[in-house]
């Protein structure tokens, strides 16, 4: 496993390139399985390249940029194991160089939830982004649908701009009572780590009022809000379709449940998709033709 920092370093991915597809799996480190599952989805396709940067433009101010936590040496031990050929782990500065100042604004998918919440996230997620797969020109990226309108919003990106690249999203990895794994779970105490269940909750609540024939999605929405009580502040509790993330007034198709809270000092979300047709309901994915 290689570990690039500078532009010259990425001559490394020519080589890797003429034997196979490149995969490119962006981070911001602190990995957990969450990461390394996306990590091994990746290997189904071709030659990994992982990259670790914490991106300061999507965060807004007062937000946890400075606190997040980084620690190469134990993201690189992570990556070690798997069939990673490179980590791509920039400086700020080859990022974000003197004199720079483009930014890709997100799209219709960028409205309301996380783009409404955190004004200007989705600029600073596409602009890194946009400048990852410039530096690495991967054939193939996969990212998480834990961070559903993310993945959605780089797709539209992705189809807009017609970047060369094809788009894979990967489940996401919970904890064993139901807890999206997250970077930010560190932040929370035990009493705090109790509550922020309640998220995952949330959504398995409204799944289960859907496979009971429920396709109001009023209701579902207010049966999200209630299991989101044990939170600090509520952010949003919503009902998205897919891909184009409006709001439908029927749950039928692919649906999104999406919903993020404050708990302590985390500011933690959690997304489901169904598949919802008069006789079923499963989970969906986000992007391709939903049979995952
Ligand atoms: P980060 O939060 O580090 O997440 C990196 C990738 O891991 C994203 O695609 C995210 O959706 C995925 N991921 C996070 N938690 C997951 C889980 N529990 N299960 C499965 N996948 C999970 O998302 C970012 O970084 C940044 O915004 C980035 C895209 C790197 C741009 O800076």
């Amino acid at each position: 496993m290689r570990v690039l920092h500078t532009r010259d370093d990425l001559r490394f991915l020519d080589e890797l390139k003429r034997k196979r597809p490149l995969v490119l799996v962006p981070t911001m480190g602190a990995l957990h399985e969450g990461h390394l599952s996306l990590v091994r989805e990746a290997e189904r396709y071709g030659a990994v390249v992982a990259t670790i940067f914490v991106n300061p433009t999507q965060f807004g101010p007062g937000e946890d940029y400075d606190a997040y936590p980084r620690d190469l040496e134990s993201d690189l031990e992570r990556l070690r194991p798997l069939n990673v050929e490179a980590v791509f782990a920039p400086p700020v500065s080859l990022m974000y160089p003197e004199g720079s100042g483009v930014s890709i604004q997100p799209g219709s998918r960028g409205l309301g939830l996380c783009g409404g919440d955190r004004p200007g996230h989705f600029a600073g997620v596409l602009t890194v982004v946009a400048k990852l797969f410039g530096l690495t020109r991967p054939e193939i990226a996969v990212f998480g649908r834990k961070d559903a309108q993310q993945c959605l919003v780089i797709d539209q990106m992705v189809r807009d701009l017609e970047f060369p690249v094809r788009l894979i999203d990967a489940p996401t990895i919970r904890e064993g009572d139901g807890l999206a794994m997250s970077s930010r779970n560190r932040y929370l105490d035990a009493e705090e780590r109790s509550r922020a269940l309640c998220l995952s909750q949330a959504l398995r609540e409204a799944e289960r009022l859907v496979a009971g024939g429920e396709r109001s999605a009023g209701k579902v929405r207010q049966r999200m809000w209630d299991h989101l009580s044990p939170a600090d502040e509520i952010r949003y509790a919503e009902i998205r379709s897919v891909p184009d993330l409006q709001e439908p007034e029927r749950m039928e198709g692919r649906i999104l449940l999406a919903v993020s809270a404050q708990v302590g000092p985390a500011r933690l979300i959690d997304n489901l998709v169904l598949e919802i047709s008069d006789d079923a309901v499963r989970e969906g994915s986000l992007l391709g033709d939903g049979e995952r």
